[in-house]
């Protein structure tokens, strides 16, 4: 049934040892921070990401949630520790593109990491005179690598920048070479059923008219010359926007993460089951089934665990896509991999995430296993969805029969997690906390029939998530679509972006500019939820059918959006980054595997311009060396291959990135210039 996110794998043993040559003393100077004593008020302290003032009285920042606290603790670093050089592979396999059926419904397609095609480094020169007659209106686009963290940092200071404070400033005359056509992803595609989904719910804060990051990264360069088009500028037309009683359901992308094993998927399966999205037939055969290969207890979960490979080895791969209703919302749940191996994939599926469910396994030993610096995937998963800008969060204490649901047990693991989740930059009042069995079906759609859980009396799950705040939508920009998968139908001639409309509006009919190749396309026809649809707008997960465009030119890592506001496409890119606890330090020279929105590429630190003041947000130390844990800073990165991008202050989800190496997240951070197009 689901529909599933496909992204590559992404194994990552290959890399180098090679950081013995560098030095990792690191002071920071004093001189060089002669404001720092006028900007700290007596009793308050400014945050080094977004210089709020936060009353003493606060731990973290309240604004953008940075820990306040001595990020630049003047150390010497260990030297024994090595940091490793991640090389992405190259080994994307040569793409194909295997049409199963004539007429190849985009709704009854699915695809799994099993027949993911992709090549790296195929590059189709455009030509140039093409693009520039296609384009009509406007110029051409111009946690760790853990040891032994007993901390953790915050997150949810990416989400707070004030879009006003960046200055627009784009020349139209220069034309961007838009020869480059990155590596294409094809999706092999199949006829089992649904679709996909999708939300980006934060609102930019109003009060850090300080963060101007292009404007005071210090280069004056115009690094966007051909965008001429402010997004500010954009006027939606009616149809854009919804009708009061248009939607009565708001739709809420769901992310369901958590460590390995945890439940997700059972979790889920029960919920789809509970709501009647899976019938009492379906579920007598997925039991079968699941019992005759002697997995019975993934019955539910092979509900979402539809690939072969995934039922055989009891784990998601890939990102499962469901649907449900609850009371107030059309919920899009994104059931991630627990895996650490496929965070990547979880990443795809979880950056469309309006709220999430943290799901742990509260059995003895499998809390702590998740929690584990080193192998446990529940802080990372935490650390990623805040930073990906999810702050509503429910904790699902699952199996809680395991541990006979003893009210001690979860209170434990609210006083271990919940702290952690305070440092991520989690408020207290957007954490619901549910003790549940997805086995046993306690607490999850009503209240818990078991008397063992008498001693809990607050909301089920599914109440939970109806008391999540609706996602904000960006319906008066511009058009925005990071394609998360593409199917084609080669026989037909017809290609469909799949992915979550971030911003703006489409319907059959719009011209929509799909990048990176600047090709101008039609919108044939729109599909949400498995059924056509007459109009998309923000927070729709879609699949777009496009005319007029070689299915060649849409990839997935690419974005639709609208011919008057291209987005850029770059490789040299400015970042700010604030490097997890525990993590490896990154270096000039570092190689990392950079991910944003569904793209994701090798990249080297090229430069670190400077580190970043806990207390004020300014410039500590120019030219560093390297940067340590917990510390922030500016960077440039060089990107192997030019990726779709934007600034974050202009668009969050285009400006959003996470660096991993080693199979970890050692970074997270947002893009605050792009310092040269293609
Ligand atoms: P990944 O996607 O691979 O990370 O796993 P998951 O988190 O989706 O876990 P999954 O749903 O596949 O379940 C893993 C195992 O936990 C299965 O054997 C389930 O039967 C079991 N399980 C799930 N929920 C419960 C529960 O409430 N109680 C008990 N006792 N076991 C459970
Ligand atoms: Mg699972």
């Amino acid at each position: 049934m689901p529909r599933k996110v496909n992204y590559g794998l992404d194994y990552d043993d290959d890399y180098d040892d090679n950081y013995d040559e560098y030095d990792y003393r690191y002071e920071v100077d004093e001189n060089e921070t002669p404001s720092q004593k006028e900007t700290i008020k007596h009793s308050v302290w400014r945050c080094s990401i977004c210089t709020y003032d936060n009353d003493e009285t606060m731990s973290s920042c309240d604004i953008c949630g940075v820990l306040h606290g001595p990020l630049l603790n003047n150390s010497i670093y260990d030297k024994k520790r090595t940091a490793n050089i991640f090389d992405l592979k190259s080994s994307r396999v040569s793409s194909t593109v295997v049409g199963r059926d004539e007429a190849v419904k985009v709704s009854s397609m699915r695809s799994d990491s099993s027949n993911l095609s992709t090549e790296k480094g195929k590059h189709n020169r455009l030509d140039e005179i093409n693009i520039l007659k296609n384009i009509e209106v406007g110029p051409p686009a111009g946690s760790r690598t853990s040891d032994n963290c007993s901390a953790s940092v915050p997150e949810g200071w990416l989400d707070h920048v004030d879009e006003s404070s960046v200055a627009v400033n784009l020349q139209s005359s220069v034309k961007r070479s838009l020869s480059l056509m990155p590596k294409e992803r094809n999706v092999m595609v199949d006829d089992s059923s649904s679709s996909r989904n999708g939300g980006e719910a934060n609102s930019l804060t109003s009060n850090l008219e300080n963060i101007s990051f292009a404007a005071k990264s210090g280069h004056s360069n115009d690094a966007n010359p051909g965008r001429a088009n402010s997004r500010a500028q954009y006027k939606p037309e009616k149809w854009m926007l919804p009708e009061k009683a248009e939607h009565s359901l708001t739709q809420l992308n769901l992310a369901i993460v958590g460590h390995v094993d945890s439940g997700k998927s059972t979790l889920s399966g029960r919920l789809l089951h509970l709501l009647g999205r899976i019938s009492q037939k379906e579920m007598h055969k997925y039991e079968k089934e699941a019992k005759l290969q002697g997995k019975g207890s993934f019955a539910y979960a092979w509900a979402l665990d539809e690939s072969a490979e995934e039922r055989e080895r009891g784990i998601t791969m890939t990102v499962a896509v469901a649907y449900f209703d609850s009371k107030r919302y059309h919920v899009v749940v994104l059931d991630s991999p627990g895996h650490k191996d496929f965070v990547p994939n979880m990443i795809t599926g979880a950056t469309q995430a309006d709220a999430s469910i943290l799901v742990i396994d509260a059995s003895i030993g499998s809390f702590e296993a998740g929690m584990d610096g080193t192998k446990g995937q529940t802080r990372e998963h935490a650390q990623l969805i805040r930073s990906f800008g999810v702050d509503q969060l429910i904790v699902a204490v699952n199996k809680m029969d395991a541990v006979d649901y003893s009210k001690e047990r979860f209170d434990l693991i609210i006083s271990q997690l919940g702290t952690f989740l305070r440092s991520c930059g989690f408020k207290d009042s957007s954490v619901s906390w549910i003790p549940l069995s997805a086995v046993e079906n306690q607490n999850l759609v009503s209240a818990p029939s078991n008397f063992r859980l008498s001693w809990y009396h607050g909301p089920n799950l599914l109440d939970a998530i109806d008391s999540f705040q609706p996602p904000t939508r960006e319906f008066s920009k511009p058009l925005i679509m990071p394609i998360c998968d593409v199917i084609k139908s080669p026989s037909q001639g017809q290609v469909s972006a799949c992915g979550k409309l971030e911003a703006g509006a489409v319907r059959s009919g719009s011209k929509v500019l799909v990048m990176p190749s600047a090709t101008i396309a039609t919108v044939r026809s729109l599909e949400r939820d498995s059924q056509a649809c007459p109009i998309g707008r923000a927070g729709d997960n879609i699949a777009v059918s496009l005319n007029g465009i070689d299915g060649n030119h849409v990839m997935a890592g690419g974005v639709l959006c609208h011919p008057d506001f291209p987005i850029a496409f770059a490789k040299h890119l400015e970042l700010k980054v604030l490097v997890l606890d525990g993590a490896t330090p990154i270096l000039i020279g570092s190689q990392l595997e950079f991910h944003i929105h569904h793209a994701k590429e090798a990249a080297r630190v090229a430069r670190i311009s400077s580190l970043l003041d806990s207390k004020t947000g300014k410039v500590a130390k120019k030219a560093p060396r390297c940067i340590l844990a917990k510390q922030s800073a500016v960077v440039e990165v060089i990107l192997q291959e030019a990726i779709c991008v934007e600034e974050f202050s202009k668009c969050k989800v285009l400006g959003r990135v996470f660096l991993r190496t080693l199979g970890r997240t050692v970074a997270v951070g947002i893009v605050t210039r792009i310092v040269e197009e293609q």
